[in-house]
C-alpha cells in the first residue's frame, strides 16, 4: 500500500507555467509579480496593506524591526516554532515565554498577565496549527496593557474568527510559505498590516532601509521575495480555499473516526472560528491509551503512515534561550510537548486514505 505522507508539495500546471512565464521573462527578482501578488493576498483576507519578503522568519523580524526597542518586552507562547520567539531577540527585545491552554494549544493570557512588567511592548499570539487565537480576547489584552500584536500566522493561511480571515486583524500579522504550509511557493513570507506607515517603513527595511538612490535612512536587509515564488503564491492563491475544504473535511473525519477512543484528545477548536488544518495533532495520554505517543509513531510507520512532532520542546526549553534567559517551568507547553503527535491532514488525502489512518491509530491501541 502506498505510504502516507505529512503534506502533498506538488504544484499544479498552472503554477508551473506561472513560474515558467517569469523565469521566461528574466525578470527574476522582486517586481511586478511580487506588487500584484500584495495586493490579491490583501484583499483575499481583507488586509489594507500586504508587505511580501525572503520567508516567515523576514516576515516576523520585519515587523518587530519597526517598533521594538532594545530591552522592550515581547510576550510569546512556548508552544510554537523557533522563529516566533527568536525574531524577537535577533531585533534587540527579549521573549517573555508564557503558557499556553492545553487543550486549544494557544497562548494563556492569565499566565501572560502574570508577565506583565514595566518593559511589555508586544504579544505574538501564534493560530498554532491553523487553529486561530480568541481575536477578542487578545485585542482586549492589548488594548488593556497597550501592547502591538504581531500575529504569527504562518500556519494559518484561510483560517477566520467571527467571520474574519485572521490576516485582517493587524498590527502585524505574519505568513509563511514554505513548502509544508498551506501555501507554499518555496521559501516566501508576507506580513498584513492595515497602518500605512508600517506598510512604509516594512518596504524600506527590506530593502537595506533605501529610502532613496544608495541612500540609507535606517538598518534594513535584504529580505525580498523573488517574482517566480510571487508568480506561484498568485496562482496558488486562487486554489486555497479548495485546498482548505479538503482539509476542514478531512479534520472533521479523523475527529469522528477517533471520537470516543480512550487516551486520544484532538486539539480544541476556538469557538467563533475555522480552522485552517496546517496540522491535525492529537495528545496521546498513554495510561489511557496504553502507550505514548512515540510508540503510536513507530506503530503508525510500520503501518506506512507518517507523523511528526510539532513541537518536542517548548521555546523555554530550547538551549539557546535557556543559555540567555535562564530556566522556566511551563507545565502546559511541557506536557504537550512530551504527548503531542500529528497526523496527516493534507489536501492530497483521499477518503480511503483518511479511513486508513484512523484505523491504524485504533488498531494501534496495545
Ligand atoms: C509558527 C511559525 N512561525 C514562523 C515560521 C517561519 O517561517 P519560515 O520557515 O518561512 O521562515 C514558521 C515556519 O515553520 C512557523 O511554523
Amino acid at each position: 500500500m502506498k505510504p502516507i505522507d505529512m503534506a502533498e508539495i506538488i504544484l499544479t500546471e498552472a503554477e508551473i507555467e506561472a513560474a515558467v512565464r517569469v523565469l521566461r521573462s528574466g525578470a527574476l527578482r522582486q517586481g511586478k509579480e511580487c506588487h500584484a501578488f500584495e495586493m490579491e493576498f490583501a484583499e483575499k483576507v481583507r488586509a489594507k496593506h500586504a508587505v511580501t519578503s525572503a520567508n516567515g522568519t523576514a516576515a516576523l523580524h520585519l515587523s518587530y524591526m519597526v517598533f521594538l526597542k532594545p530591552g522592550d518586552e515581547v510576550l510569546v507562547p512556548a508552544f510554537t516554532f523557533i522563529a516566533t520567539g527568536s525574531m524577537v531577540t535577533v531585533t534587540g527585545g527579549k521573549p517573555v515565554f508564557c503558557d499556553v491552554n492545553p487543550q486549544t494549544y494557544l497562548i494563556d493570557l492569565a499566565d501572560a498577565e502574570s508577565k506583565i512588567t514595566a518593559r511589555s511592548r508586544a504579544i505574538a499570539p501564534v493560530h498554532l496549527f491553523g487553529n486561530a487565537c480568541d481575536a477578542d480576547a487578545i485585542k482586549a489584552f492589548a488594548a488593556k496593557h497597550n501592547l502591538i500584536i504581531v500575529w504569527d500566522a504562518a500556519q494559518a493561511h484561510g483560517a477566520t474568527y467571527k467571520g474574519q480571515d485572521v490576516g485582517c486583524f493587524g498590527n502585524f500579522v505574519c505568513y509563511s510559505f514554505y513548502p509544508s504550509k498551506n501555501m507554499f511557493v518555496g521559501e516566501g513570507g508576507m506580513t498584513c498590516t492595515n497602518d500605512p506607515e508600517y506598510d512604509n517603513k516594512m518596504r524600506f527595511l527590506r530593502t537595506h532601509g533605501q529610502t532613496g538612490q544608495y541612500l540609507h535612512t535606517m538598518l534594513g536587509l535584504n529580505y525580498r521575495m523573488t517574482d517566480m515564488e510571487a508568480a506561484i503564491g498568485r496562482e496558488q492563491l486562487k486554489r486555497l480555499d479548495q485546498m482548505l475544504v479538503i482539509r476542514r473535511r478531512n479534520a472533521a473525519w479523523l475527529n469522528e473516526g477517533l471520537a470516543g477512543l480512550p487516551g486520544i484528545q484532538p486539539q480544541e477548536i476556538t469557538p467563533n472560528s475555522h480552522h485552517a488544518w496546517h496540522q491535525y495533532c492529537i495528545v496521546v495520554e498513554p495510561k489511557l491509551f496504553g502507550c505514548d505517543r512515540d510508540e503510536l509513531a513507530r506503530s503508525l510507520k510500520a503501518k506506512g503512515i507518517a507523523t511528526g512532532v510539532h513541537y518536542p520542546r517548548g521555546l523555554h526549553q530550547q538551549p539557546i534561550f535557556e543559555e540567555l534567559y535562564g530556566t522556566s517551568t511551563l507545565p502546559h507547553t511541557e506536557y504537550l510537548a512530551q504527548n503531542i503527535l500529528a497526523l496527516p491532514v493534507h489536501h492530497g488525502l483521499s477518503e480511503d486514505q483518511v479511513k486508513r489512518i484512523i484505523e491504524a491509530v485504533r488498531t494501534s491501541r496495545p
